[in-house]
């Protein structure tokens, strides 16, 4: 995966001459001087202790980030982000999402497997003071999911804001496997989203340079919590990662650089762990680790520098100095009690269902474009412009268009979708489906790609392998770069799946 980044930006952006200037004071020091603040815990609903019916009331508040200062923020049942919903394979589930928010929303399940009109993509809008109730099957895999606002132009505000949460999907298998599994005590659910604060109150800078690129923060939060302060037993932990971050992508690694076992994906466990030193996760993307804290020494989750964004335009953006992007504290763990009197990993977790790829019935090529070539022809007076380049951004050069169904797919088919990524790495997501990743550029997955994923990270080709199972009898399935932004900006296309299975 290290080609892809290597030269993207380096080679795209470079002499653009794009210029920022940044109407914000960067918060250098800030994460030096604090102590650290207890990692929140998002409120989990069970499913079955509400007899598979869940209310989520997405609404504005105010949400205090450090101390004695309130920001505007929204979040489901509270004021930032959502409680954590787990739904139980083969239950049928009824989520009723409530909009107590003067603008309309829509909400999304990214990562589970529920027919269009379920899956709460534009085409699902919920007006202020409407009630949205989709019933679901759940029928896939354990693993973990997210749940997040997907109004058409709103989405990275609104996301930004807070509307979000987090997926778990249980089953069997994943019960019988005997991982940790004790809610916000070893198995902690980590959103990791970056921000950027202007005198400790959160903002959501409207500049050009964010709209291009995305917007990347200096304040790196989890669950909603900045310096996240985490108490873990001495023992096995499980981190069920999300980021949730509007455009950065994360390189996540230990500060005693210690090993970790990489145990699921997107779509759910692996087949076996995989020992790590460190892993990159994209917008959208997911990871479950499995790390040993029964040493007891505290460490911390830290990320390198976003691998995607070069130095040139690092150079770029002098004025917010290095603080966007950099190498920063994730969250640190502070071990607890007695050491744990044995530490199991397993040699193996599930079987995983191989798709064929000799069943392949078509092969469709996506660009996610930017508009390239603009730049070397005055493209940037344009840009300064902010809302005017909008109309670069699209797939296969076509911008987003809600009455335009860009491919249509048979119900039961597996296709290769061949996926390239103008000037910079894009996280490409698809909705409704789980997709092995046959190949980048040209050659074989990297380690990253290698599992059932819903979101890859792409700029040189990847080739993926998607089997379409989930019908779109009423409206579109949406297939987007999930850098928010660009999402916004019109890079999202729609496809629909027709016939039976
Ligand atoms: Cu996570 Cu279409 O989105
Ligand atoms: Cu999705
Ligand atoms: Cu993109």
């Amino acid at each position: 995966m290290k080609a892809i980044t290597r030269r993207s930006l380096l080679a795209g952006v470079a002499g653009t001459g794009l210029v920022a200037t940044a109407g914000f004071r960067a918060n250098l020091f800030r994460a030096e001087a604090a102590e650290g603040q207890p990692l929140r815990i998002p409120e989990l609903i069970d499913a079955r202790s509400k007899g598979n019916t869940i209310s989520l009331t997405a609404q504005a508040g105010r949400t205090t980030f450090f101390s004695g200062i309130e920001s505007a923020t929204r979040g489901f049942n509270g004021s930032y982000l959502g409680p954590t919903l787990r739904l139980h394979r083969s239950d049928e589930v009824e989520i009723a999402v409530t909009n107590a928010m003067r603008e309309t929303t829509a909400v999304h399940w990214h990562g589970l497997l529920v027919p269009a009109e379920a899956d709460g993509g534009p085409h699902q809008p919920i007006e202020p003071g409407a009630t949205w109730r989709p019933r679901m099957k759940i029928d896939q895999p354990a693993a973990t999911l997210w749940y997040h606002a997907h109004m058409h132009g709103e989405t990275a505000r609104q996301v930004y804001g807070g509307l979000a949460g987090m997926i778990l999907v249980a089953d069997e298998a994943e019960k019988a496997l005997g991982l940790p599994s004790t809610y916000g005590v070893d198995d902690l659910p980590l959103i990791v989203q970056d921000k950027i604060f202007e005198d400790d109150r959160l903002i959501y800078p409207r500049h050009s340079m964010f709209l291009m690129h995305g917007m990347r923060g200096d304040t790196i939060l989890v669950n909603g919590t900045p310096n996240a302060l985490a108490r873990v037993p001495r023992g096995l932990a499980r981190l069920r990662l999300v980021n949730g971050s509007n455009a950065r992508v994360y390189d996540f690694s230990f500060s005693d650089d210690r090993n970790f076992y990489w145990i699921a994906s997107d779509a759910g466990l692996l087949e076996q762990p995989l020992p790590r030193r460190s892993l990159w996760l994209a917008p959208g993307q997911r990871a479950e680790l499995l790390v040993d804290f029964s040493d007891g020494r505290a460490v911390s989750l830290r990320t390198g520098p976003d691998p995607t964004f070069g130095m040139s335009m690092m150079g770029m953006m002098s004025a917010m100095g290095d603080s966007l992007s950099n190498s920063a504290e994730v969250v640190r763990f502070t071990p607890q009690g007695e050491p744990a009197a044995q530490v199991r990993i397993p040699n193996r977790l599930v079987a995983r269902e191989l798709v064929d790829p000799a069943k392949v019935s078509q092969r469709r090529r996506f660009v996610l474009t930017m508009g390239h070539g603009m730049m070397g022809r005055g493209g940037m007076g344009v840009m300064r412009g902010g809302m005017g380049m909008m109309g670069m951004f699209g797939i296969n050069g076509r911008p987003f268009d809600m009455g335009r169904i860009d491919q249509t797919v048979r119900l039961g088919d597996t296709e290769i979708w061949e996926v390239t990524g103008e000037m910079m790495a894009h996280p490409f997501h698809i909705h409704g489906v789980h997709f092995e990743v046959l190949s980048r550029a040209g050659s074989g997955p990297e380690t990253e790609d290698s599992a059932l994923r819903d979101t890859v990270l792409v700029q040189e080709p990847v080739e993926l392998l998607v089997r379409f199972t989930q019908p779109a009898a009423h409206g579109p399935f949406m297939s987007h770069c999930h850098t928010l932004e660009h999402e916004d900006a019109g890079m999202m296309g729609q496809f629909k799946t027709t016939g039976q299975a």
